[in-house]
Order: C-alpha cells, then structure tokens, then sequence
C-alpha cells in the first residue's frame, strides 16, 4: 500500500522513507565499523522490528546471523510495566557471541532492560542494543542504548513496523496517528 492510502488516519510524517533509509545506512555503517573482525547476531524483537531488521542487515556490508525473540510485556492500558513473558526464544545458543538487539522503538525502556539483562545472563561475549526511535521516558531507564535513529517527543507514532491495534505496520514512513483513530 502507498503511505497516502493512510493519509486521513494520520497528523503529521514524522520521517519519510527516503529519510528512514538514509539513517538506517547511516547506523549500519557504524554497526560495521564497531564490529569489525567479530562475528554478529542481530536478534530482532517481534513484530515491530522486522523492517529495521530487513533494512539494516542488508545495509550491513558483511556476514551477519540473525535470530528473532517475541516477547509480551504486561501493562496497564498502553503503558508496560516491565512484568515480561517470552512468547518466542532465540534458536541459538548466544554464548561467546556479540549480540545486538534491534529494536523499532524503546518507550519506557522496560521491555528492553528485561531483554538486555535476559540476554546477559547467557553469557554473551557482548550485548548491546539499536533501536530506530526513542522516547524521552527511557533516557532515565539505566538501559544503554548503543545505536538510536532518532529521539522523539512522547507521543504515539505508527509506520515501518509500528502499529496500532496491528495496523500500520506496513507504512513506509513514521508518521502520528489522528486522535479519531483512537478515540
Ligand atoms: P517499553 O519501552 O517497554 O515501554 O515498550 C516498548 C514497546 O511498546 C515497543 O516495542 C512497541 O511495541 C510499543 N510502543 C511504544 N510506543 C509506541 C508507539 O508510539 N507506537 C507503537 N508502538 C509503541
Ligand atoms: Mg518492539
């Protein structure tokens, strides 16, 4: 579907496609300079993370593996509350490997911390993570977070994996969604 189909359900592109793919190169070319001469496993976090998994590792310009976790996080409303369930583990075994965790967007940063320090505990030789976007609330989570796209104000945002009640995914930009979407 082309991004205008959507246009009524949405206030404002935050990126575009164009500007979406330049940054995703951008973080890939940093990816490849930092991990130089070190195997790499990109593990995404479904759903949302699957077009930042599909741009990124294919902008990286060297062998990478891949691997994919799902997880649930229990929250009230649209807030988690850091309470996180595995719904998919990794296949592989991560010990000694230089893990990197890709994610689309870190909110409060709960999911993610559970995830990093999750992932630790298996004795990783490294982990770190990447994410497309960030909001303010996780800057004060102790989350590090190697590799951000953009930090965004605090508001709700679909597109390129994005979604609301499982819809949006499929845009190619980033953009707000209309109040009378949700309402
Ligand atoms: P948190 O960082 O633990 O609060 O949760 C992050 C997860 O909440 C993300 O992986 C998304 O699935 C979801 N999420 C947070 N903010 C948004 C948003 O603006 N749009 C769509 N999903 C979001
Ligand atoms: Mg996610």
């Amino acid at each position: 579907m082309r991004d205008a189909d959507f246009s009524d359900d949405l206030v404002k592109i935050l990126f575009t496609e164009e500007q979406i793919s330049q940054r995703v190169d951008e973080l890939a070319a940093e990816i490849a300079r930092d991990y130089e001469g070190k195997d790499l496993l990109l593990v995404g976090v479904l759903k949302g993370a699957v077009m930042v998994m599909a741009d990124l590792s294919r902008a990286l310009d060297r062998h990478v593996t891949m691997d994919w976790m799902a997880v649930s996080s229990y929250g009230s409303g649209t807030k988690s509350s850091g309470v996180v369930r595995i719904l998919k583990d990794l296949d592989t075994d991560i010990h000694d490997k230089h893990v990197l965790i890709v994610d689309e967007i870190i909110d409060t940063g709960l999911t993610l911390s559970w995830l990093a320090s999750n992932l630790s505990s298996r004795h990783p030789a490294s982990v770190e993570v990447a994410t497309l976007l960030r909001k303010p609330e996780a800057l004060s989570m102790p989350v590090n977070v190697k590799y951000v796209g953009w930090d965004i104000p605090n508001e709700f945002v679909v597109g390129y994996g994005l979604d609301y009640n499982e819809r949006y995914r499929n845009m190619r930009s980033v953009a707000t969604l209309a109040p009378h979407v949700y309402s």
